[in-house]
């Protein structure tokens, strides 16, 4: 069996997709986090599970996480990947809209965390992985404004793990790209796919992160395919 063990949400297509892909390739054994699993079952290879987990279901997580800790022993990294935009200004949108950007994107990857807690101390050099965006550093539009809320709220989050972490030996990223060749992305900008950033390039920061040591972490990496002052 593979040596270290990544949970990955969201891990059934777009960047999620593409860092299991990765990590699957440089040996990685892997527990991946999905809506469906019957869906994602046939690709998967020899170290790779896939499970129930819905961001949606507060009991998702912690079974998730058991059943991961069951089949291989051991967890190395939570990569909390799985996300929503819903693009409405805060002043469009209600209660609902920002409690379901909340729930999705900010209180269920803390929810996953603290699920995977001891196993993540347990070796001493845990890692846990944050897909936040720029949208967690700039408020860059309206319509980016409700999704800017709950990506600040995750940005903060991935700060506060790193600081209970870090004397546990466990160092926390926040990954925050502009726009990312997905499914997401479609229907947000005009811009052609080719000309935004790649998954396969995010899954390859992921794993340098990842395989950084303890004293070389990285609080935040932005990344943008476009010019703007600060990011
Ligand atoms: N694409 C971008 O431009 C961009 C930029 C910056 C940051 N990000 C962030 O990167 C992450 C991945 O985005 P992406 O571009 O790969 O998006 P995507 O192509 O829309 O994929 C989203 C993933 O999240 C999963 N998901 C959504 N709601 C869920 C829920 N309630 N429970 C469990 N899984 C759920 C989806 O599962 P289903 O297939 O079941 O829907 C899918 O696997 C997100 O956190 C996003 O905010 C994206």
């Amino acid at each position: 069996m593979a040596e270290r063990v990544a949970m990955i949400s969201g891990a059934n297509r777009g960047i999620g997709a593409a860092i299991a892909a990765h990590l699957g390739g440089r040996g990685w054994s892997l527990s991946l986090g999905v809506r469906r699993p019957e869906l994602c079952a046939p690709s998967c290879g020899s170290f790779t599970v896939a499970h129930r987990y819905d961001a949606t279901d507060t009991a998702s997580e912690s079974a998730w996480v058991q059943a991961t800790a069951e089949r291989f022993g051991r967890i190395d990294a939570v990569i909390a990947n799985a996300g929503i935009m819903i693009p409405k200004t805060v002043i469009e949108a209600d209660d609902k809209d920002l409690d379901l950007l909340l729930q999705v994107n900010v209180r269920s990857p803390l929810r996953l965390v603290r699920a995977a807690w001891p196993w993540l101390t347990q070796s001493g050099q845990g890692r846990v992985v944050t897909l936040v965006s720029l949208s967690g550093k700039r408020v860059k539009s309206a319509r980016s404004g409700l999704y800017a809320t709950s990506k600040f709220a995750a940005l903060a989050t991935t700060h506060a793990i790193r600081q209970a972490g870090w004397e546990l030996g466990v160092r926390a990223t926040a990954i925050c790209p502009g726009f990312v060749a997905t499914d997401m992305a479609v229907g947000l900008t005009d811009r052609a796919p080719q000309d935004m950033t790649q998954p396969a390039d995010v899954a390859r920061l992921v794993s340098m992160v990842l395989d950084l040591p303890n004293t070389a972490s990285v609080a935040e990496i932005p990344i943008n395919s476009t010019l703007e002052e600060m990011v």
